[in-house]
C-alpha cells in the first residue's frame, strides 16, 4: 500500500433474492467506506454463484478467480450475510471458502485487513447468532472484525428500493461499520504496512 492510490474496500454478500435486504445493507456500509475515502467495489448476487469450493483442485471458474483476485487486492472487506436457520447462508459461506486460495499470499487470507461484519435476519436471534459466526470466520481468516458489528432485524427495519433504511439509526450504524473498515486500512497504510497490488 502506498499513498499513491486510494485504499480499496470490497463488499461481499447479500442473497439472490430480488430486492435483497442484506445486499442493501451492504451498499449502505460501502457508502460509509466511500465517505471515508475508499474506492469501493462489490461482489453480490449472481456473481456469488460459484461452484462449491473444492480444496482438491486448483481449477477455478472465472467468476471464482475474479472473486479471489478482488479479495487479494482489497485493503478491507465488508461481509454481509442473511441469517439462514440461525447461520451464515451457504451462498456467502461458499464465497468465503474461496479465501482459502489466498493461503500462500504474502498477506495470507485476510491478514492485515479489517472485516466489516453484518448479519441481516427476520428476527434478533438469527441476526445475533449469524453476526457472532461472522466474527469467528473473520478471526479464522486472520482478519480484524470491526469493533462495531451489524445485527439487522428485518422484522423491524426495511431497506427501500433506493437503499435507504426505514430507521435512520440502522443506516448510521451500517455506514459507521464501512467507515471503520476504511479507517483501519488508512491506519495500516500510514503505519507503512504493505497492502495489495
Ligand atoms: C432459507 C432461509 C432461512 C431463514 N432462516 C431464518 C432464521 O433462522 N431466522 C430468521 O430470523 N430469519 C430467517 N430467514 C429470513 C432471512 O434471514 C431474512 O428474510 C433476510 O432479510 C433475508 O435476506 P435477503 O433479503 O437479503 O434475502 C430465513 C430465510 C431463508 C430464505
Amino acid at each position: 500500500m502506498t499513498a499513491t492510490r486510494a485504499i480499496r474496500v470490497l463488499g461481499l454478500g447479500g442473497s439472490l433474492r430480488n430486492g435483497s435486504q442484506s445486499e442493501r445493507a451492504l451498499r449502505l456500509a460501502l457508502d460509509g467506506a466511500a465517505e471515508a475515502g475508499a474506492a469501493t467495489g462489490a461482489v453480490t448476487g449472481e456473481r456469488l454463484v460459484l461452484p462449491f469450493y473444492d480444496a482438491g483442485t486448483d481449477e477455478r471458474a472465472h467468476a471464482a478467480q475474479d472473486l479471489v483476485e478482488a479479495v487479494r487486492r482489497a485493503d478491507g472487506v465488508i461481509v454481509v450475510s442473511p441469517g439462514y436457520h440461525g447461520s451464515v447462508s451457504g451462498l456467502v459461506k461458499n464465497a468465503l471458502d474461496y479465501v482459502e486460495d489466498l493461503r500462500d499470499d504474502v498477506r495470507p487470507y485476510l491478514h492485515g485487513r479489517a472485516v466489516g461484519v453484518i448479519a441481516v435476519a427476520h428476527g434478533w436471534q438469527a441476526a445475533v447468532t449469524t453476526l457472532n459466526q461472522m466474527r469467528t470466520i473473520a478471526h479464522a481468516l486472520r482478519g480484524w472484525p470491526t469493533p462495531l458489528g451489524g445485527a439487522v432485524n428485518t422484522a423491524e427495519v426495511k431497506f427501500d428500493d433506493a437503499g435507504a433504511a426505514s430507521e435512520e439509526k440502522v443506516g448510521t450504524t451500517l455506514r459507521l461499520i464501512g467507515r471503520q473498515v476504511a479507517e483501519f486500512a488508512l491506519a495500516q497504510a500510514a503505519a507503512g504496512f504493505t497492502g495489495g497490488t
